[in-house]
């Protein structure tokens, strides 16, 4: 099988560490199985020149799975028959700055985007948007690709745009192990829950590790339930939120590396399926837990095999969860006005 892939953002810091293992993970594949890609990559036309650097390297790799790299400034042509587009490419926030403070800047360059999805792209194709604020940004690109028109008469759904809450998934994973010293993958049914912000809710309500319900495991841990407690919400909580800004703060710019490896996570579950484990995907809203339909929301979701994914449903909301969800769902709202008053929707 071969999949075409776009890249926006080709030539910056994501980009650098997501092409490489995009390639090497196809490459991977087992022997017999012969996937291959073909990379479109996208860059704003003062870059389009260092993006010849990025194939060069890409090239030098001879990855027996890459069969061609495109490189180019036009959406249209990035964007055309593709299987799957990685919307990475955007400003990212400095210190100081919330990731809202981004819709101005990169708003727009969603609302083109979207278009040229709209038009060209597989009517299946799969989109994860990186770019900042991810949930609105992609928002905005389901809404322009619904209006594009379209020579064969299909409709790209805005339900095949996500946006990355993975990064954050992960993250609370890592904090949960680092806690516990448990192995991260006997931890399941962790979730995150609204936007890919501050007011995000990493939710350990259902989680469970080794198949023992996590708040027992931490109870011990911590030397009681309440201790367990105050752990989660003065420390497990907080420090998920707000890593995105800590990173910033040491590293004198955003998380690259690790974003990367969370956008291969998201497209790889949605690709291959979960296998029955929760993932969380900012995914548009069809009013499950009274998010409001059409609004991009991270919820724990599950992938089947044939690559549909849902949303976990039946959960039993406690108050305290219910009112963390609603926050951050209240914040979408307010960036979805936003975006409405700078003409993006
Ligand atoms: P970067 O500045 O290193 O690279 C961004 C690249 O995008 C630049 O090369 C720029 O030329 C390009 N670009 C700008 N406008 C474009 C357009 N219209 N079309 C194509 N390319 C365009 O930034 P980065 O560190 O790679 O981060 C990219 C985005 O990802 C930022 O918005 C950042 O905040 C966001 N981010 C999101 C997550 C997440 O979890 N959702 C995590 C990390 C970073
Ligand atoms: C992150 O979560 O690391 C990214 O969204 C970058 C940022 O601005 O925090």
């Amino acid at each position: 099988m071969t999949r075409t892939l776009a890249v926006t953002g080709a030539a910056g810091s994501i980009a650098y560490s997501l092409l490489f293992r995009l390639a090497a993970e196809a490459s991977r594949s087992a022997p017999g199985d012969s996937e291959r890609i073909r990379l479109r990559l996208l860059e704003v036309p003062a870059v389009v020149d260092r993006l010849e650097g990025v194939r060069m390297e890409l090239e030098d790799c001879a990855f027996p799975a890459l069969e061609a790299i495109v490189c180019t400034a036009d959406p249209e042509e990035a964007f055309a028959g593709v299987d799957a587009a990685l919307l990475v490419g955007s400003a990212p926030r400095r210190p100081g700055m919330d990731r809202a403070d981004l819709l101005e800047a990169n708003g727009a360059i969603f609302a083109e985007q979207g278009r040229a999805l709209g038009t060209g792209a597989h009517p299946d194709a799969r989109v994860v948007v990186v770019g900042n604020p991810a949930n609105t940004n992609a928002l905005i690109a389901a809404e322009h690709a619904q209006r594009a028109p379209r020579a064969d008469g299909e409709v790209l759904s805005a339900d095949r745009f996500t946006a990355l809450t993975r990064l954050d998934h992960n993250r609370a994973l890592a904090q949960l192990a680092a806690r516990t010293g448990a192995p991260v993958k006997s931890i399941e049914r962790l979730a995150i829950w609204g936007n890919h912000s501050n007011t995000q809710f990493p939710d350990l309500g259902s989680a469970a590790i080794a198949g023992e319900p996590a708040m027992q495991v931490l109870a011990r841990v911590c030397g009681g339930p309440d201790a367990a407690e105050a752990w989660v919400a003065g420390d497990f909580i907080p420090t998920v939120t707000g890593r995105g800004g800590a990173v910033i703060e040491v590293r004198g710019a955003s998380s690259a590396a690790s974003a990367a490896s969370a956008t291969l996570d998201h497209l790889r579950d949605w690709t291959h399926g979960t296998r029955g484990r929760w993932a969380s995907m900012a995914v548009r809203s069809h009013g499950e837990y009274g998010v409001p339909a059409g609004l991009i929301s991270s919820f724990p979701c599950v992938v089947d095999a044939d690559g549909s994914a849902r949303v976990v449903e039946g959960l039993e909301l406690t108050a305290e969860q219910r009112s963390r969800i609603d926050a951050s769902v209240a914040e979408l709202e307010e960036e979805r006005a936003a975006a409405e008053r700078l003409g993006f929707l």
